[in-house]
């Protein structure tokens, strides 16, 4: 696999689950992800456990067909990555059939065995520190890591098991500023923040929270426009037409 290095800096991050919505976001971004948040976001589940390896496959082949220049990541997801053995299995196959070119692993020194043994297999491994959304089961216990001293020697920790063993990129994720700067001034390589610091090396967004989707987010997405009253305007309308038979009109049929 050829070795990842970003051009410039800062770096612009996105998740997509389809060629459509990769499409469009391709020319704008360096890095689009295949997130797990695929499990909330797209199919509404409470928690990303949901998402099976044959998901993120079939997700990652149609994200595939839309990026021409963005690095694409997919993450692996829960329960994917237990052994070594496990690990590289499914990284391979998920390589293999999406043609991604990295994935992303959440954890630190817990996996670091597992992240280097992929690394020495030629994978390129984005790791994922801070709030582990794959170690939450319902959405009330997402919070933000680094509250306290211990919280932010774990971090540092994960940063450096994972550094040492040759991830190319980090995602930090529901940080304080305060940790978010000492992660950022520890590390050697690009940290991508999503409820970090605009200090980061470049930040990511969930798509869908950021196109206002959905009306409960977390503090750390702008919505930069809102989809939700943007669709319900338009369904109304249809509906309306419908209804009073204005829709379709002789331009919409074939005479
Ligand atoms: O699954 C995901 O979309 C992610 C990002 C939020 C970083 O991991």
């Amino acid at each position: 696999m050829k070795k990842i290095v970003f051009k410039k800096k800062p770096i612009v991050c996105l998740t997509a689950y389809n060629k459509f919505y990769a499409e469009l976001i391709d020319e704008y971004c360096d890095l689009i992800l295949v997130g797990d948040s695929l499990s909330m976001a797209y199919y509404g589940y409470p928690s990303t456990r949901s998402i099976t390896i044959q998901d993120m496959i079939k997700h990652g082949k149609s994200v595939r067909q839309g990026i021409k220049k963005s690095i694409m990541v997919v993450d692996m997801p829960y329960g994917s990555y237990i052994t070594k053995k496990q690990a590289l299995k499914n990284a391979k196959k998920i390589i293999k059939e999406t043609k991604c070119d990295a994935v992303k692993l959440e954890g630190g020194t817990e996996i670091q065995d597992i992240i280097k043994n992929l690394v020495d297999n030629k994978i390129n491994v984005m790791g994922h520190i801070g709030l582990l959304p794959q170690s939450v089961k319902r959405k009330k216990d997402y919070k933000v890591k680094g509250k306290n001293n211990k919280e932010i020697k774990i971090i540092i920790d994960d940063l450096k098991s994972i550094e040492m063993v040759g991830a190319f990129s980090i995602v930090l994720e529901a940080v304080n500023l305060n940790v978010a700067n000492k992660v950022i001034k520890e590390s050697k390589i690009p940290i991508i923040g999503i409820g970090a610091s605009k200090n980061c090396d470049g930040q990511i967004l969930v798509l869908e929270d950021m196109l206002g989707l959905f009306d409960k987010v977390p503090k750390f997405v702008k919505k930069y426009m809102n989809l939700r009253s943007q669709i319900k305007n338009a369904v109304q309308k249809y509906s309306n037409e419908v209804r009073i038979k204005k829709f379709p009109s002789s331009k919409n049929i074939y005479i």
